[in-house]
């Protein structure tokens, strides 16, 4: 039987040993956490980045092999809210087509960097799509979806275009009646905000947005590859005020412009209840004009993007892609959605 004694001295000898080499153990890995934290950090500045791609390793034989690094998204989609700053109604038309599904998606993407922007997506179709409810539900923007259909008769039949058949009309026509029902009534000194439409096929930058924003009537700038011009505009004189319309097109009409160069304060579409857009008997290019000029004179425009000298957003109709794999035996998979 050991003594009380020889067990105590074992004690006093081990335990100090234990201390050190606990110690000596953390010192060891403690670098190695603080570099995983600066890891962190870094992934942080970098959060749009999936992966970060680093320099090949130095050595002759590695020259192919890249390091891969995997970091998280840690943005928050979208953007907090802000109390202080006007609401962007954006009004979106959109009908089911091959392309519909990446056009929505670029379009969200862009949408997702702006603050206190309410998506109001329309569709040309008899009922919401699962397509475009998913789609909308998966982005996490504010939104509202909608949907009414043209009737047939103002569809273009086959492949060429009547430039007589207004796109889009009746669907930012229910927008602007539903932006009349929900803010008239209740919310009139509700948060102030701007309407915009945005055909789904175009591309806009950022700026657009912050551009918008401040319109007290309506705002107007440049839009790119539009009228067979690289950029269509209206002529801004030295005192900051619109004239006329730098337009091959028709630069006669009333407000030649495209439905991607202006954007109208809420207050005002809800102050002039009958302005909509005309269905019937409206030329090619008038659209534009049959809203504003209920709206507006010429007087009234506020030019913007450095008084009109900026390209903000571009015109890009989409082509009919071509599906070369359609139709050949073992490439057309139904069930896969694009
Ligand atoms: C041009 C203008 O840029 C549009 O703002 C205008 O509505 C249109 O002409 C017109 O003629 O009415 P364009 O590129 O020719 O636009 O037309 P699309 O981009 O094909 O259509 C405009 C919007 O309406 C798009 O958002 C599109 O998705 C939607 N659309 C088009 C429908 O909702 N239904 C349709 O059958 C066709
Ligand atoms: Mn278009």
């Amino acid at each position: 039987m050991p003594k009380r004694r020889d067990i105590l001295a074992i004690v006093l000898i081990v335990l100090p040993w234990t201390l050190l080499i606990t110690v000596w153990h953390q010192g060891a890995i403690n670098p190695l956490l603080a570099a995983r934290k600066d890891d962190r950090h870094e992934s942080r500045r970098d959060s749009r980045n999936t992966f970060t791609l680093k320099k090949p390793c130095s050595s002759e034989n590695n020259k192919d092999i890249v390091e891969v690094v995997h970091t998280e998204y840690v943005y928050s989609r979208p953007p907090p809210w802000s109390d202080v700053l006007p609401t962007l109604h954006v009004v979106t038309p959109t009908y089911s087509r091959p392309v519909q599904k990446a056009e929505l998606t670029r379009l969200a993407n862009t949408f997702l960097h702006v603050p206190n922007l309410h998506w109001i997506l329309v569709e040309d179709s008899p009922r919401r799509t699962p397509l475009v409810t998913r789609l909308l539900r998966e982005t996490s923007l504010n939104y509202t979806h909608l949907n009414v259909e043209t009737p047939r008769n103002y569809k273009l039949r086959g492949d060429t275009r009547d430039p007589r058949i207004p796109r889009g009309t009746m669907q930012r026509n229910l927008a602007l009646r539903w932006l009349r029902e929900t803010f008239r009534s209740n919310n009139r000194h509700s948060q102030p905000g701007i309407v915009y439409f945005a055909d789904d096929d175009n591309t806009y930058s950022l700026e657009l947005f912050e551009e918008m924003r401040s319109t007290r009537k309506v705002s107007v700038w440049p839009v790119a590859f539009v009228g067979g011009l690289r950029y269509e505009s209206p002529k801004v004189n030295t005192l900051g005020k619109v004239y006329g319309w730098k337009t091959v097109f028709d630069p006669h009409r009333p407000f030649a412009i495209d439905m991607a160069g202006f954007a109208v304060n809420l207050r005002l579409i809800l102050f002039k209840p009958q302005a909509y857009f005309k269905l019937r008997g409206v030329k090619g290019g008038y659209q534009e004009s049959s809203l504003l000029r209920e709206l507006v004179t010429l007087n009234d425009l506020e030019p913007k993007a450095a008084n009109c000298t900026k390209v903000l957003v571009w015109h890009t109709r989409t082509e009919k892609p071509v599906l070369v794999n359609e139709g050949k035996k073992g490439f057309t998979d139904s069930n896969v959605e694009i």
